[in-house]
Formats: C-alpha cells, structure tokens, sequence
C-alpha cells in the first residue's frame, strides 16, 4: 500500500476502499459517471462496484486504439448531456490508457471541465497513462494530436486489475515501466535484470515515483520531461503505421521497437557506451518479437516522425540515453541518422 503525491492529487496504490469512498463524498458529486470500455465493462467494474457505495450511471466505449478518437469523444460528450450530467458531476475512468486518456479529455473539456478520477487497469496505465495530466485522442492515425493538460482529481491504482491482462498486454505495459527505469532510474533498472516480468506493487510504485518526479519538474513538457519520450519517436511512427494493419502493435510494444532503435541512435551518437547498448538490446528481444522494417516502408514512418510532437523548427527531435537511469532531451536528428536505425530492428 503507498500514497504518492503530486502536488494537486495523489495516487494511491492497494489502499483501503474507505478512502476512496471518503474521498468521493467529499467532493460532493451531483451525479457519478463510470467510462469503461467493452472489456473493463467485465474484467473491472464488478470489482468497483463492490468497492463503491455511491449511485452511477455507466457509459462505454468500443475497445483498442482505433477508437481513440474524437467520434468516441462525441458519444461520450452526448451520452453525459443527455443524462444531465452538470459541472458538479463526476467522472470515473475505469480502464487501459485508451479510456483514461479518452474519459480525462472528455472530463476535462465538457462544460469546461469536470472532475475526474483515474483507475486504470492496465499496467500501462497503471505506471505511465493515468498519471501527469497528459488528455487527448489520436487524429486519424496521428497519436494524441489533439488533447490538453487536465489533471486528475485522484488516481486510484488496485494491482488485483493486472491479473485479468494476458500476457501480450502485461508485455506491453512493462516496455513504459523499462522506459522509466532507463530515463530516470538505474536501481529501477537492476531491478528489472534481476527479476524480468515480475509485476508487483512495488515494481508499479517505484515505475510511478519516476514519472512523479519529472512531471513535477516539468508538468507542461517544456523541458525535461521530453524524457519520458525517449523511444516514443520511432514507436509512434511504427504504432501509427500500423493502426490499421491486420496485425496492430501493442502501443508498449511499439515503444519496446522505438527503445531499441533510439538506444542504438545514444550509442552511435556517442552518449552510451556499446555494453550499455548490449544490455538494454538484449533485454528489449527477448521480451519482444520485433518486426524488422523494410526499406520501402521507411518514407511513411518518416512521415510520420515529421508530425512528432517534439520537434524543433521541422526536425527530428529524439530523447537519446546518456547512461543507465539518465536521459537528454531535445536531440535534432537527420532523416538520414533517424533511417539508419530503423535499419537495426
Ligand atoms: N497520457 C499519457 O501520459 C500516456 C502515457 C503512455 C501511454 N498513453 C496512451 O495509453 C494508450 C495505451 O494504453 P493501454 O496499453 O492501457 O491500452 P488500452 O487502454 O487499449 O488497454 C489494452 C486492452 O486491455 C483491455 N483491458 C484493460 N484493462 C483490463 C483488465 N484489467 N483486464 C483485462 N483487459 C483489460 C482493454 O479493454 C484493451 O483491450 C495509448 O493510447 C497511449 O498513447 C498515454
């Protein structure tokens, strides 16, 4: 059980249900909404059901990245209207990132905002999506292109949610939390070598503490927290590129190829050394099937690094490594230099 705290809300990890209830009824709503998707609907909201003793209405959204977007927004936004949810009233985001990145946006824009609460159920979620503000939907199939900074009014983390995940999606959100380690946390890191996989709540609360620490430094990415995209470069480009593909990549997965691409971009550069390539490459393949690129492919998914967020004037910008646990932001880049590493994978 721990209480992490940002400075206007905390995340609770497998704390008592009475807080959540106390905390709940301290904000008065005038009515609670539950956004779930089509699988949280049944994997999560019987547990929050017996967790909550107050009154809610339930909407839900069709599942996967796909519906991200801001035809799903118009639903929500409909369904909360026509239910007569008010400023007063209260949102619940039970679900992966898709629902607390989706449900925080609707929250944070109807009638202006209003509150929201984060319970995500995925480890993905859990450690990196539901926490930082950070709201928004894909545009067509550029990643979070519209969105805005809305922070949570709580974050309420249960990691009994992790046990309904199959494999291939704990996977997924493992690839944030070796990202955390690698940007911000070499002792997160050792952690990691020395037990691969192991998901508990310590492994989620010290994945969150680094995430809480650059957010605090730098809520509104101005600066540091670019480093939290470190990977996120190539990975949006390859997780857009394959959107609507019959074999979608996962979007921790697609980060999972972008770390090994953008490690090997810090050791070319000469910010890492090659051992420190090796290990972070070794690890990465054996947890992840990667999908080699071919040549042909290359022009679209530059074409799809060109609408990254980060960059500077029209070029590339990437977060490179400078070492196990430490990140620099803000790294312009070739077209050229940005091919070569698509080359490794
Ligand atoms: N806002 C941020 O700072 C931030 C950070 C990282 C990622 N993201 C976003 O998060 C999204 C990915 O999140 P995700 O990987 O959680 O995807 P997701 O929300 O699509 O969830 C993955 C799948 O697991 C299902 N699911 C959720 N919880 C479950 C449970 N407990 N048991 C069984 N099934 C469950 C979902 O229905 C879905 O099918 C991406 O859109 C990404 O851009 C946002």
């Amino acid at each position: 059980m721990s209480v992490i705290q940002l400075p206007t809300y905390d995340i609770l990890v497998d704390e008592l249900p009475v807080i959540l209830n106390r905390f709940i009824s301290g904000l008065e709503p005038s009515q609670t909404f539950i956004l779930v998707d089509e699988n949280t609907v049944v994997s999560c909201l019987p547990r929050l059901t017996e967790v909550l003793d107050i009154e809610f209405h339930v909407i839900s959204i069709k599942s996967g990245e796909q519906h991200k977007s801001i035809e799903t927004c118009l639903e929500v936004w409909t369904q909360l209207s026509e239910r007569g949810c008010d400023r007063h009233s209260l949102m619940i985001n039970l679900g992966g990132g898709v629902v607390t990145d989706l449900g925080g946006f609707v929250a944070s824009t109807y009638m202006r905002g209003i509150s929201f609460i984060n319970v995500p159920t995925t480890l993905l979620a859990q450690v990196d999506a539901s926490i930082g503000g950070k709201t928004g939907v894909d545009l067509h199939r550029l990643k979070n292109h519209i969105g805005l900074f809305g922070d949570p009014a709580l974050v309420w983390i249960e990691t009994r949610f992790l046990e309904s995940l199959d494999n291939r999606q704990r996977r997924s959100g493992y690839a944030e939390v070796i990202k955390h380690a690698l940007v911000g946390s070499e002792p997160l890191w050792r952690y990691i070598i020395e037990r691969p996989m192991e998901l508990t709540a310590e492994l989620v609360s010290r994945a969150i503490m680094v995430k809480k620490q650059i957010v605090e430094e730098d809520p509104h990415e101005q600066g540091i927290r670019k480093i939290l995209n470190f990977g996120h470069t190539v990975g949006h480009a390859l997780e857009s590129f394959y959107m609507e593909d019959d074999h979608p990549l996962l979007h921790g997965e697609a980060v999972a190829h972008g770390m090994l691409a953008e490690s090997w971009l810090s050791h070319r550069t000469g910010r890492i050394a090659e051992e420190i390539y090796d290990e972070v490459a070794e690890l990465v393949r054996r947890l992840y099937p990667v999908r080699s690129i071919i040549k042909s492919d290359y022009s679209t998914l530059l074409m799809y690094m060109s609408k990254d967020k980060k960059n500077i004037k029209g070029n590339l910008s990437f977060s490179l490594l400078t070492g196990i646990g430490h990140c620099e932001p803000a790294v312009v880049l070739t077209d050229q230099e940005a091919e070569a590493a698509l080359a490794i994978l």
